[in-house]
Order: structure tokens, then sequence, then C-alpha cells
């Protein structure tokens, strides 16, 4: 089929669709109606304004878009995606009154699943990812980052990473993987911490490197966590290892993590509910994206909101995902983020469009391929039945995706003419 047609100058052709490009600027999101979208060989290779006629009947397939919207695949740049067993006991416990901390204190939290994703194998943990992966596919999700961070070893660290990567064999999406060793002192290391941490950078992640495992590193910075000290040797060895550096900082308190990332030149710094203003314009000056996670910030009833304004104000690109996990964020839906986005942080719907996007491949190093339509990028898009782009964040719930093009490839409904 492909061969057969290899000289058409179009695989696909999306005529009479409106164009959310994914971009942000000072006047707003980028928008364009009544555009053509070309594709061949998994790229995008033209936008037009009108369709050209000489270019049409050398499709092999034209879809009228019906005057829908069009946008960028979206993108969950922070996830923990793979893990077995559940914690609805600890949010009844939570419910009456035991907070989050004490509860991980306790032997809980990050630990209770610690366990029970120890002793699944990678058949059973792959199992249990799949339906997760789904509900944000059904969304129009195309690019998934997922986190290990429930191993604590090794063996297991890099089981989970395996199982992340493993699942673009069973599903259309586009994976990127990050090590999160550091996430929790594991029982065997109780009161010593360093002598984790010199596992982590000795042994994990120099093998998560080797065995390329691991697009990126990240590190809990955290009272519960790890020092900041002891997140700066993470740092450090993701960068000797040539991996990406993100973290887990300001979710609970403000150890000036962000400021620690954004000095390895951190891909993103994630939470961020109690950063500051030094910490916003330290971000401002290396570029790193704020990863805000508005489902944790939700199910732990926090009322510490992120500086919004203040990262507005320095400019700061602001990423927006699910934090997809048991304890703090069982909320697989990258559209519900989108509208708390909006209804929690104030942000505007053109935001968190943005956010998981453009913004959003930025927080993956991958803005150069994808996030946005644009010739010569990646054709991960989705064709959405609304009227007007703010839909995308002022509802959820009900579908309305058409259809979900993953590097060139329909994989949802279709509107062929
Ligand atoms: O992003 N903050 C640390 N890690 C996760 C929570 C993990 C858990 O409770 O299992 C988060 O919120
Ligand atoms: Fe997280």
């Amino acid at each position: 089929m492909e061969q057969a047609h290899s000289n058409a100058i179009a695989d696909i052709i999306w005529t009479n669709v409106n164009l959310i490009t994914g971009e942000l600027t000072g006047q707003g999101l980028v928008t364009a109606h009544n555009q053509s979208v070309v594709v061949k060989d998994s790229k995008v290779t033209a936008i037009l304004d009108q369709p050209l006629e000489s270019v049409l009947p050398e499709a092999k397939q034209i879809i009228d878009g019906q005057d829908r919207w069009l946008s960028p695949g979206l993108i969950d740049c922070h996830t923990h995606l793979v893990f077995a067993g559940s914690r609805a006991n600890e949010f009844e416990q939570r419910l009456e009154g035991v907070p989050y901390e004490v509860i991980a204190k306790q032997g809980g939290g990050i630990l209770a699943t610690v366990n029970a994703t120890r002793s699944a194998s990678e058949e059973e943990l792959l199992k249990l990812a799949l339906p997760r992966l789904d509900a944000l596919i059904a969304e129009g999700v195309t690019t998934v980052e997922i986190k290990s961070g429930y191993g604590l070893t090794l063996g297991d660290e890099l089981k989970i990473l395996r199982v992340a990567k493993q699942l673009v064999n069973h599903r259309p999406i586009n994976i990127s993987t990050t090590l999160l060793a550091a996430h929790a002192v594991p029982p065997e290391f109780k009161g010593k911490a360093d002598q984790y941490i010199d596992l982590v950078c000795n042994e994990i992640i120099p093998q998560a490197a080797e065995q390329q495992l691991a697009d990126a590193v990240d590190v809990f910075c955290e009272g519960i966590g790890f020092s900041p000290e002891q997140s700066e040797r993470v740092m450090l060895a993701a960068q000797a290892y040539g991996l990406g550096i993100k973290a887990h900082v300001e979710q609970l308190s403000n150890l000036s993590g962000a400021a620690l990332t954004a000095k390895y030149q951190g891909w993103s710094a994630d939470h961020l509910e109690y950063l500051d203003e030094a910490g916003v314009k330290a971000l401002a000056e290396s570029n790193t994206v704020a990863v805000l996670l508005p489902g944790a910030f939700y199910f732990l009833r926090e009322q510490q909101l992120p500086p919004i304004d203040l990262l507005r104000k320095y400019q700061v690109p602001m990423a927006l995902a699910t934090d997809f996990n048991p304890g703090t964020s069982p909320l697989a839906s990258i559209r519900l983020m989108m509208n708390m986005g909006c209804t929690l942080f104030r942000m505007t719907p053109a935001e968190t469009i943005a956010a998981v996007t453009s913004q959003a491949a930025k927080a993956l190093n991958m803005a150069e391929m994808r996030g946005i339509i644009k010739e010569g990028m990646a054709a991960d898009m989705v064709l959405w039945d609304i009227q007007h782009p703010a839909e995308l964040a002022y509802q959820f719930g009900s579908s309305v995706v058409v259809q979900r093009v993953i590097n060139g490839h329909i994989t949802e409904g279709g509107i062929h003419v």
C-alpha cells in the first residue's frame, strides 16, 4: 500500500479544518480558520490556507474536516502510570483527617505502592497499566511521560521502565520514560538516605542510561523525600550520564528545589505550590518548564496555590499534567486537568491548551518534534467536535474526539470523504 503510492505528494490531507497550532503568544492562542494540513511519512509537510487543486489529487486520502477544530495530540508530561496495588484505604484515612505526610511517615503512602509493585511481574504491571493508558488515549493523548519510582531497587526500577517502554508495542502512543529512583527512601535504607542516594547515583542511574531505559531522571525534593543536597547529587549524576533532569519540588514546602532544578537546566520543575518569586525568576532564566499538577492539589485538598501570576509575569512556560498515581492523583484525565487548571488555578483556557501541547512538549525536551502543528513536525493531531477551542477546558467527560492521529496514522473514528 505504502509502496504503491510512494510518489504521492501526501499520505493524507485534512481540508476544511480550523487549526489550533498549540502555540501561545502574548496575543493568545495561535489559531487559523479554513486550513488544509498535508501529512506524509508521519510528518506534517505543509499547511495550506486554501486547498491547492494540484496537490489534492496526489494524496492517497483526503479527509473533509467539516469545519471542525484540529489541535496537536495532547501530551501528558508527568505520570506514574506503572504500579500495582490500590491506596483506597489511605484515601479513607485521609478523609478521616490523617495527613498525607503522616501516612507516608507511618510506612504507607509511596512505600505501600512500592511493596505491591515489587511483587508484581512485568506482565502484571503491563496489564494494569493498559486501561490507565487507554483512558488517556480516548481523550486524545498521543504522548505520555511515565516515571518509575515504585521499585526503589535497581531491578525493580528497571522493571518499571521496561514495562513503560513496552507500552508502545501494545498501543499507538509515544512514551517518554523518567527514572524516579529517588522517590522515597526504601525500607532497607531506613535512616540511611545518603547511602540510598549512593546506590541511585552509582548504580541505578548508570544502568538506566546504559540500557537506554530512561530519557530523564527525576527526584522528589521534599521533607518526606530527599534534601536539596541529596537532590543535587541525583541531578549531577543525571547530567554526567547525559539524561534530562526533572524534579518534584515545592509541593508541600519550599526547599528552593525549583532554583536547584534551574541551576542544572532541568527540563521541568513539577508541582510548585510553594514556589516563591526567587524560584520563579530562576525558572525563567533557565527556560525550565513549570509543570502544574492540579489533580494532586485537588486530591490532597491543598490550600496553597502555585504562583500563576508570577509565572505569567516572568513568562515561565506552564505545562499541565495528570500526575496519574495511586496516592495523590488517581485521575487518568488530561481534560480534567485542563478544567482544573482554569477552575482551581485560574489559568485561561488558552493557557491550558498550550499547557498540554507546546509547553508539555518542552517539559519532555521534544519541542522540536511534537506539541505544535507545523511543517516538519510529527503528525500527532486530534480532530475535535467542538465549536470553540475553550470547550476543551470548559467541559470533560463526554467524548469530543472525532479522530486521533499519531505519527500520521489515524487511530480513532474517521469521517472519510
Ligand atoms: O507526584 N510527590 C511525590 N510523588 C507523587 C505521589 C506518589 C504517591 O503518593 O504514590 C506525586 O504526587
Ligand atoms: Fe508526580
